[in-house]
């Protein structure tokens, strides 16, 4: 089996370091277009094998898409992070270039590959990435809740003085501040999450949770970049191991929770074939008037992406 992931920056790297520990891939290719970036990276990647004990190889590469050929999956992180200051839907013009040549090389040299989408603004790279494989839904999507699902459960591991592993939880929405968390379907080693804290913990929880994403750029002048890249690589062993995983994760809604063409956070179930069902819930009035909001700001974007025509 043989993953690519493109861009050798935060994301990607600390991706293929934790899908080589994870020791179940023949290979991983590395690729940037910064020359010596990936091939470091991997090299230094490779010379941890014997210290953590894994024989996944890691190989870097400048923009050497031959090398990529007959990756079964591909996670795309290449683009510019975001900065101090700058939404994620600032970055759309820039990235949604990048994001459509590296798709254009990929599916190239890997037409059968899975592709997942780590590039911001997240929901809008997926739909660029989506538009330009001319692929199936189910095998384009993109991480973004598997993420801020672990932020929340993060937090409230905090408030609870508890393990995060005892948490479940499920998010919905664009991954932006308009995301959804769920507090009706957060439970704590089985207990409902609002038996364990109280309504105005919980809520400045989901608030916390929300800019997550920007709390962590003010603190380090960058995004964030070791659960970003465990999350991707958690994707990447699920659909490998056919695990039938249930996450959250941004996916082509066809008229399920009321959406329709549109690229938002939903839980699904990540198999060999990539999304293999879209789980739909029966959320409240006002549960289903936040997914709505965050629609809307994700169909702007989208629109966005559309008006500028990067991808005819
Ligand atoms: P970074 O700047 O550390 O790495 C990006 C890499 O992409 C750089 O090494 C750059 O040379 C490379 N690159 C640029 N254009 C390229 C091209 N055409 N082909 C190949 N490589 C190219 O950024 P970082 O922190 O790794 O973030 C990557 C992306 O992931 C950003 O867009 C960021 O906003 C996003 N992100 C998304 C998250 C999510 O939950 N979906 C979470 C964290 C970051
Ligand atoms: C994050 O949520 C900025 O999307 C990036 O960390």
């Amino acid at each position: 089996m043989k993953v690519t992931v493109v861009g050798a920056g935060n994301v990607g790297a600390t991706c293929a370091n934790v899908l080589a520990h994870r020791d179940f891939l023949q290979e991983v290719v590395l690729l940037d277009i910064k020359e010596g970036t990936a091939e470091g990276k991997a090299l230094d990647t490779w010379q941890q094998a014997p210290i953590d004990y894994y024989s996944t190889r890691v190989i870097g590469v400048t923009n050497d898409y031959e090398k990529t050929a007959n990756s079964d999956v591909v996670v795309i992180t290449s683009g510019l992070p975001r900065k101090p200051g700058m939404s994620r839907d600032d970055l759309i013009s820039t990235n949604a270039n990048i994001v459509k040549s590296v798709t254009e090389n990929i599916t190239r040299h890997s037409p059968d590959a899975i592709i997942i989408v780590v590039s911001n603004p997240l929901d809008v790279m997926t739909y660029c990435a989506f538009l330009t494989a001319q692929k199936d839904s189910s095998k384009v999507f993109g991480m973004a809740g598997i993420l801020d699902t672990a932020r929340y459960r993060a937090f409230l591991a905090d408030e609870i003085g508890c393990s995060p592993k005892d948490i479940q939880a499920i998010l919905l929405g664009g991954h932006g501040d308009t995301m959804v968390p769920l507090p009706r379907y957060t439970t704590v080693g089985g207990i409902p999450v609002t038996e364990l804290v109280a309504a105005d913990k919980l809520e400045a929880i989901i608030q916390r949770t929300k800019v997550g994403g920007g709390e962590i750029v003010n603190l380090l002048g960058t995004s964030a970049w070791y659960a970003p890249g465990a999350a991707a690589a958690q994707m990447t062993e699920a659909i490998l191991k056919d695990e039938k995983r249930i996450f959250p994760c941004c996916a082509w809604l066809t008229g399920e929770y009321g959406q329709k063409d549109i690229y938002l956070g939903v839980p699904v179930i990540l198999g060999k074939n990539g999304i293999e069902k879209i789980i739909e819930l029966q959320l409240n009035e006002s549960e289903q008037e936040l997914l709505n909001t965050s629609a809307t700001h994700v169909k702007e974007v989208m629109n966005v992406l559309d008006n500028m025509k990067v991808v005819a």
